[in-house]
């Protein structure tokens, strides 16, 4: 996790950090920091967020044309001053910042130590930055000592560093987490992600794992971390719009995503409806669509919020299309020795296309030989570049923790993916337009239902207090379930669960009791009436329902203390719409707790460490 920034040019260098710094915050706030290159090295850090570090600066500045700044999140060590990045050897000549974490830490710092070199901090990150130190001693070349200690890394990084030693220069190395060079007039801001860089350029070099760029005020060189050989790099054009990253008068950026979903999907559905062939055209995946037809078994990998949404694609594929899909947490996947052939299709669904666990999985299922695909949303992140081929799901830029947009996007793609096999496979022409007419009439419902918000934001005022909620739905609405209880877990802090609502029965109903608000996904579906009846064992134990219900059905209301109508659609579309109230109700219930909605503690929006 955490942000990245350097800058080399001719400008003054810290302004540009702390900017740079704002937007990759949602990246980590344990701390922050920046380094910054005069005649000598200044360093300014501190625990907490972004803010802190700006008071910092203002009240005592910092002058220099080059320079590194950091947002962390904590992997080893506390947040505190001392641990915060960047860090620095003995005598105050080098300064690095990492996103990652250095494996191998406890071996490189126990063979230091004994060769006398001392420590401040409790991080992994100052192994190498006095690795690198030791390696100068020894070289008195800055450029050979950075790629000496990072050959002896095992881990994960994306790295930037600047020294005394070689004033002009900025270094930058990555390996499993994401590094970007901009490319400016005479000058280069690197950073973890392009909202960094955008405002300053649009020409963008991405780095490759175990690539190394050494980048002076004019040019800049790539290379392997291995051997030293020179790389050539594409130069790209971002397409970015920046006031996509601004909060545009919402009070969260949370809140502003949630309210952007009817533009989200249907941008996540643009130019993909076939109307004349009744079906869906996915551009992406052309080349690669008869072998996902005629697959024996999908795999599905993701984490978190991602993965819900994959438990949804597994019903939907499987329901639509026929074919078998098989859905795992990324960090499980991996780690497990998974029986995968040449045959299997593997696909990483994944907001930032960047999380450690999905990659690494995803790196896995190649190697052994699978095919993969991507869903992600950042053009141009890592699964995006790695997979054989991929469906954005064109969101835009998802700020806030919790995910809200890129979810329903994932939804949407996953439900045209389904759409497309199965008229492939086995649906009519005729199914195939009622379905068309469905997604086509989807983002005014989505509209509809989110214009009904302060209802929602009255029901939160009675649940602000209570310490645990649970969630039940079926079928379709199932993982709609899981991903309500995450996103109230998440920003709000209160314990929640989600359970396919049948299997209340087999234990979680021992939970029940009158303080128990229990969220129930209900719309008139096949298995509707199964709900009803566990709706009816809930109320036999004086729990709170609180009922997801199609409009229109007034046969629930007596049964719940609150109905959240919200309008019909088909049912493996349903999921689509009835997330919406559960992010709302997250959303308000965690602003009436007074937590920080959009960066709530111990959490970070891309997961680049395992
Ligand atoms: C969602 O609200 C979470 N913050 C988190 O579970 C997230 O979905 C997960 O870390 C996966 O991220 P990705 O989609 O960027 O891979
Ligand atoms: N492992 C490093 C630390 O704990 C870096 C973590 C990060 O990516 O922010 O300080």
């Amino acid at each position: 996790m955490c942000g990245i920034v350097g800058y080399i040019g001719e400008r003054e260098a810290s302004s540009i950090l702390l900017n740079g710094l704002k937007h990759l915050e949602y990246r980590g706030y344990d701390s922050a920091g920046v380094a910054v290159i005069n005649s000598e090295l200044t360093v300014k850090k501190k625990a907490g967020k972004v803010s802190g570090l700006d008071i910092l600066l203002q009240t005592d500045p910092v002058i220099g044309k080059v320079g590194i700044g950091h947002t962390r999140w904590a992997t080893h060590g506390a947040p505190t001053d001392l641990n915060a990045h960047p860090h620095t050897d003995s005598d105050n000549n080098i300064a690095l910042i990492h996103n990652g974490i250095i494996e191998n830490y406890a071996a490189l710092k126990k063979k230091l130590a004994a060769d006398g070199c001392s420590f401040k901090s409790e991080t992994d990150t100052e192994v190498l930055v006095v690795l690198i130190r030791a390696f100068y001693d020894e070289f008195g070349n800055m450029a050979k000592a950075f790629r000496y200690a990072l050959k002896q890394v095992v881990g994960a990084y994306g790295i930037a560093m600047v020294s005394t030693f070689d004033p002009d220069r900025l270094f930058v190395a990555r390996n499993g987490s994401p590094l970007a060079i901009g490319i400016g007039d005479r000058e280069f801001i690197v950073a973890s992600d392009a909202s960094a860089i955008v405002q300053h350029t649009r020409q963008v070099v991405y780095l490759d794992d175990g690539e190394m760029a050494v980048i002076e005020r004019d040019r800049y060189v790539t290379k392997r971390i291995d051997d030293d050989t020179p790389v050539d790099k594409e130069v790209e054009e971002v397409v970015f719009d920046l006031a996509e990253i601004e909060k545009g008068g919402y009070n969260h950026f949370m809140l502003k995503e949630i309210f952007e979903q009817p533009e989200a999907i249907r941008n996540a559905m643009r130019g993909r409806l076939d109307l004349e062939a009744s079906t869906v055209r996915l551009g992406g995946l052309m080349n690669v669509i008869d072998r996902l037809r005629d697959a024996k078994r999908l795999i599905i990998i993701a984490c978190g919020t991602s993965f819900h949404a994959g438990l949804v694609g597994e019903y939907l594929i499987e329901g639509l299309a026929g074919i078998p899909v098989e859905v795992e947490y990324a960090s499980e996947f991996r780690y497990r020795d998974p029986i995968i052939t040449k045959e299997d299709i593997v696909i990483a669904i994944s907001q930032s296309g960047e999380t450690i666990d999905t990659l690494a999985a995803l790196r896995e299922a190649r190697n052994r030989g699978a095919m993969t695909l991507g869903i992600v949303n950042v053009v141009s992140s890592s699964i995006a570049r790695q997979t054989d081929a991929g469906v954005y799901s064109h969101a835009g830029p998802e700020i806030g923790v919790a995910s809200t947009k890129a979810f329903t996007s994932q939804l949407m793609v996953l439900a045209l993916m389904a759409v497309k096999l199965a008229r492939m496979k086995r649906m009519s022409a005729s199914e195939g337009r009622t379905i068309l007419k469905a997604l086509h009439e989807l983002p005014e419902k989505v509209e509809y239902t989110l214009s009904r918000h302060e209802q929602v934001k009255e029901i939160s005022r009675a649940y602000a207090e209570v310490p645990n909620f649970l969630y039940l739905g079926r079928g379709y609405n199932y993982p709609v379930a899981l991903e309500g209880a995450l996103k109230l877990k998440e920003i709000s802090y209160i314990h929640a669960e989600g359970y396919p609502a049948a299997e209340m029965k087999h234990g979680p109903i021992a939970l029940i009791d009158k303080n128990m608000p229990v969220v129930f996904i209900a719309p008139q579906d096949a298995v509707y009436d199964k709900v009803i009846s566990n709706i009816e064992e809930v109320r036999a134990r004086n729990g709170r329902v609180i009922a997801i219900a199609n409009e229109g059905n007034r046969q629930i209301e007596p049964l719940a203390e609150h109905v959240i109508y919200v309008p019909e659609t088909l049912p493996f579309l349903s999921p689509i719409i009835n997330v919406l109230p559960l992010q709302l109700l997250s959303y308000y219930v965690a602003v009436d707790r007074g937590c920080n909605v959009d960066q709530p503690r111990n959490l970070a929006k891309s997961v680049t460490v395992e």
